[in-house]
């Protein structure tokens, strides 16, 4: 019987060797640019107490209600503490980082935590095109008492503009729009129900219960039928109050400022309970339906939802898997190449070429060895395949004169090196680099 083969969990990607270049590329110039922003790496777990998610999330947005992607114990007398709380792979960063700040009380230490992060998120997603069950996002949070600035929302939308650009990704739409103070929020509520309120039954059956739950949702819904109801709308802004109108203005006065183009979408409300003030969207529209590379925006409310401090936030994600489909392949990063690979010509040979490569790589020379034997036929199309630089070739030959050959791959020229002066020939090698 054969035995049994394992699959990939439906709805995740395993990175090969050959695509990291690209991950790390875009990881080395996320940290890097993130350091010129002033934000500073925070990881938290994968994993946090689902109440955690829903009460941050909000109980009624899709991925509470239908994504979450929840940890079950095993034995329950191993579990003890397992047991006491619920826990969920988590679905976004922003809960995990705002969890951390107040138990960490980053309040005090400092006024203003810019932090970032780049890892796994789950959500327990229909997979499809750009649409994952573990994906992985770089995110920033601007956390801190009374840093409810027009200028920090506009760094944080150029912030994950400027990152979206320096990965090759320069055709987005930027869309923009806010959600006023929760008092504002709540009057949009309100509103939006009234002008609903006669087109109800013609919504989708799952808007017709987001009307009674959480009726800015059926902002969000893809249905047709609903985006042409809400289209019809004619939303406009005249529930907002006066302050917050003045501060998404000079949300866009900023924005311009820094010639950075955007639209405003009045039914752009986010699918996360917390946001208040500025919300925003980046998309692609070669990313076909799930077109959104990046969103976020400002949630005022949320560290004192969750027991902290009454301190402002902003912060947004990029999806790191929708970067690189937009990237559509375009972006080539070379990897590093061999230095030399090492040939022994015989097991009794392996020893003296094992020690050999050793002493290469401590030179700082990026080297390695056939560990398969076989002729130096197959050796060669080893080392071409890898495409060596040099090749080191320790045969009976070249022993018996405590010599090795060394063979330049690139112009075919080989020269015997004593032993004694491999040390020498090395820091050479090095220099070329
Ligand atoms: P989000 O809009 O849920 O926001 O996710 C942000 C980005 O993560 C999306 O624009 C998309 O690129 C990527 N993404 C989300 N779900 C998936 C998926 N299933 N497969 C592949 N990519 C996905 C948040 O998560 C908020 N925490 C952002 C934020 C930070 N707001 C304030 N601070």
């Amino acid at each position: 019987m054969m035995n049994k083969k394992f699959a990939l969990p439906r709805g995740t990607n395993d990175i090969l060797p050959e695509e990291i270049s690209l991950w790390s590329n875009i990881e080395t110039t996320a940290r890097s640019i993130l350091r010129l922003y002033g934000y500073r790496e925070i990881r938290t777990p994968i994993f946090e107490e689902t109440e955690l998610f829903r009460r941050s999330m909000g109980q009624t947005s899709e991925v509470i209600q239908k994504q979450m992607l929840l940890l079950q114990s095993q034995k329950q007398s191993d579990a003890n503490d397992m047991q006491a709380a619920s826990y969920a792979l988590r679905p976004e960063g922003t809960a995990a980082v705002v969890r951390s700040y107040i138990e960490n009380d980053l309040d005090k230490k400092e006024s203003l935590s810019k932090l970032f992060y780049i890892g796994p998120m789950f959500r327990g997603e229909r997979p499809q095109r750009g649409r994952l069950r573990q994906f992985h996002q770089i995110g920033v949070e601007a956390i801190g008492p009374q840093s409810s600035s027009p200028y920090l929302d506009a760094e944080v939308i150029a912030l994950g503009m400027y990152l979206l650009k320096a990965f090759g990704i320069s055709h987005v739409q930027l869309k923009i729009n806010t959600l006023g103070t929760k008092e504002d929020k709540a009057a949009f509520y309100q509103k939006l129900r009234n002008k609903l309120e006669p087109k109800r039954t013609d919504l989708c059956p799952d808007c017709q219960q987001r009307f009674e739950r959480n009726v800015l949702r059926v902002l969000d819904c893809k249905n047709e039928k609903c985006k042409t109801i809400v289209s019809g709308l004619g939303l406009e802004p005249d529930w907002l109050s006066r302050d917050s109108q003045k501060y998404f203005e000079a949300v866009q006065s900023a924005l311009s400022d820094l010639n950075i183009p955007y639209k405003e979408d009045p039914a752009l409300v986010r699918g996360l309970d917390y946001y208040t003030h500025t919300v925003f969207e980046i998309s692609d529209s070669s990313l076909g339906s799930q077109d959104a590379v990046g969103a976020g925006g400002r949630y005022n409310n949320l560290v004192a939802e969750l027991g902290g401090p009454p301190v402002d936030a902003v912060g947004f994600a990029l999806g790191v898997e929708r970067i690189l489909l937009a990237q559509e392949g375009k972006i080539k990063v070379t990897e590093p190449m061999l230095d030399i690979f090492f040939i022994a010509m015989g097991e009794e040979y392996e020893r003296e070429a094992f020690r050999l490569l050793y002493e290469a790589r401590r030179c700082g020379l990026c080297a390695d060895m056939g560990y398969q034997r076989g002729s130096i036929k197959s050796q060669m199309r080893l080392a071409n395949k890898v495409e060596a630089k040099y090749v080191m070739i320790l045969g009976e030959e070249e022993m018996r004169r405590n010599e090795v050959a060394l063979k330049n791959m690139r112009s075919g020229n080989q020269e015997n090196v004593p032993l004694h002066n491999l040390s020498e020939k090395l820091k050479e090698i090095l220099q070329e680099k």
